[in-house]
């Protein structure tokens, strides 16, 4: 295969970050991952190659290193585009911890969008999230770019808008700049060679981990928050997007800023599947589609939970030309087999 430009990606060995290398390895691109390793390991990078069937080059480096960062850009002239993975993404870390969700995840931004401009690289693509719309309306359900953005419920949902209005603001200034926004729903599963995966830290916060890791013994229950929302079944619904698919839009974004000049300078797409899964419907098919019992118990609702929340994707399945269509069976069972990869459970 021809080699294609080459692509920064910051947070390149994170969770999302390591499938969307894969993914833009596999259609040619070079890749150059710059990551601090805070939230992730080195040995991504040989499930990355195993998959791939060669190695992304690899930087050590933190975003809030500028001179580092720097020296990156200038290595390698070549580079085409960043995607920005590398944040800090714990919610309720960021409560706790706000300072350092604002250093890390603004200065980061702040420093590439900087460098970019020394070294006249013009394509950003930025991981943003739906905690932008908080909790929608009823009319607004399923919600779709044009959305109210809502306050931040969390230092780290307001480090997403923030980033967001910096884009703009840069677009703004600098006619260039060409920026696409990326509003990820919720992110599950992990590749079917079971390479590589999600690799949470401590005690999961997220449903599927908490899931399969209890499904796996290292937990006694699940605990789900809360079975008395205005919902069929009570419990919380979410749009839960195969992280395969959802690395695939990267590659489509990335295609469209370096291949459609007539495109908006900053573009926002949502990233889900326009499907609403309530956490008792993922419990369920998980324990259907694996056959492995998940031990749950209720208990209260978690604070500062949206009811409800699922895509309107229309605007990246039409600009984009890009769907998420993994089916949600598939999508659990690649979870399992990286959990069982990860135990060593046969
Ligand atoms: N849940 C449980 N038990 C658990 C974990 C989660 O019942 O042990 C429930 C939650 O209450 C929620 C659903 O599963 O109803 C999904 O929870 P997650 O924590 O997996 O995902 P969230 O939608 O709460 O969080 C995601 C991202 C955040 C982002 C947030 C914005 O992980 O980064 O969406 O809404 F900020």
């Amino acid at each position: 295969m021809s080699t294609k430009p080459c692509i920064l990606v910051t947070g390149g060995t994170g969770y999302i970050g390591s499938h969307t290398v894969v993914e833009l390895m596999n259609q040619g691109y070079e890749v150059i991952i710059v990551d601090n390793l805070s939230n992730s390991n080195v040995e991504v990078l040989d499930g990355i190659e195993r998959i791939a069937g060669r190695r992304p080059v690899f930087e050590n480096i933190d975003c809030l290193d500028y001179p580092s960062l720097d020296r990156v850009f200038c290595e390698y002239p070549q580079i085409a585009g960043v995607i920005h993975f590398a944040a800090s993404k714990a919610v309720g870390e960021s409560v706790e911890q706000p300072l350092m969700y604002y250093r890390n995840n603004l200065g980061s931004l702040v420093n590439i969008l900087d460098i970019m401009q020394v070294h006249q690289v013009r394509n950003i693509v930025f991981s943003s999230s739906c905690t932008v719309y908080g909790q929608p309306d009823k009319q607004h359900l399923p919600v779709d770019e044009t959305a109210p953005i809502q306050k931040a419920l969390s230092p780290y949902g307001n480090t997403k808008q923030i980033n967001e209005d910096i884009l703009h603001d840069c677009a703004h200034a600098c006619k260039q700049l060409q920026v696409t926004i990326l509003r990820y729903f919720n992110p599950i599963g992990a590749h079917p060679s079971a390479q590589i995966g999600e690799l949470p830290n401590g005690i999961p916060n997220n449903l599927l981990p908490f899931v399969t890791q209890t499904a796996a013994r290292l937990r006694d229950k699940l605990r789900i928050f809360g079975d008395d929302y205005p919902t069929e079944d009570g419990t919380c619904i979410r749009d839960y997007i195969y992280v395969v698919d959802l690395a695939k839009a990267h590659v489509k974004a990335i295609e469209r800023m370096l291949q459609v000049p007539e495109r908006e300078q900053v573009e926002i797409f949502n990233l889900g599947t326009g499907r609403g899964l309530s956490v008792m419907e993922i419990v369920r098919t998980f324990m259907q589609v694996t056959g492995v019992r998940v031990p749950y118990e209720i208990v209260g609702r978690r604070e500062g939970d949206i009811e409800q929340v699922w895509a309107d994707p229309k605007r990246a399945n039409t600009v984009l030309g890009w769907k998420a269509d993994t089916p949600i069976a598939d999508v659990l069972m690649s979870a399992w087999n990286w959990e069982k990869k990860l135990r060593g459970i046969n």
